[in-house]
């Protein structure tokens, strides 16, 4: 989206985060703002981790593959999303992130600052 102050971030590296199928990123907006990271058939995808629906969990969700479309299942009422493109057949639409592979890192673009560790509370001053 453009004007939405969304820059490549970097996450970390690539050796490390082609591990596992599914990683949380910290967004340094808050909890709402948190990314799954999916690594799926060698390739990496990133949506909004908090469900469209009612803000469940979707890193906790089951993974599945219907008709060469692989999906996530949120953990809390069962709605699909298609891993890619974030739509789900209930008609929400999850936001999906560009992610890109650069000198052996992973960056996603996204407006917040994003980390592998949560962000310290902010201070209430
Ligand atoms: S919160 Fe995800 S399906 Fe309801």
């Amino acid at each position: 989206m453009a004007g939405d102050g969304s820059v490549w971030r970097l996450v970390g590296p690539l050796a490390e985060l082609s591990q596992r199928r599914c990683r949380l990123l910290h967004s340094s907006f808050g909890r709402g703002s948190d990314v799954c990271l999916f690594y799926l058939q060698g390739r990496f995808s990133a949506m909004d981790a908090r469900c469209a629906h009612s803000g469940g969990p979707l890193c906790d969700g089951d993974i599945e593959e219907a008709d060469g479309v692989l999906q996530v299942f949120c953990p809390w009422h069962d709605y699909d999303f298609d891993i890619q493109t974030g739509k789900s057949q209930t008609g929400l639409q999850q936001q999906v992130h560009s992610v890109k592979v650069e000198d052996g890192n992973v960056y996603v673009k996204h407006a917040s600052l994003l980390s592998l560790e949560p962000f310290p509370p902010a201070s209430k001053s």
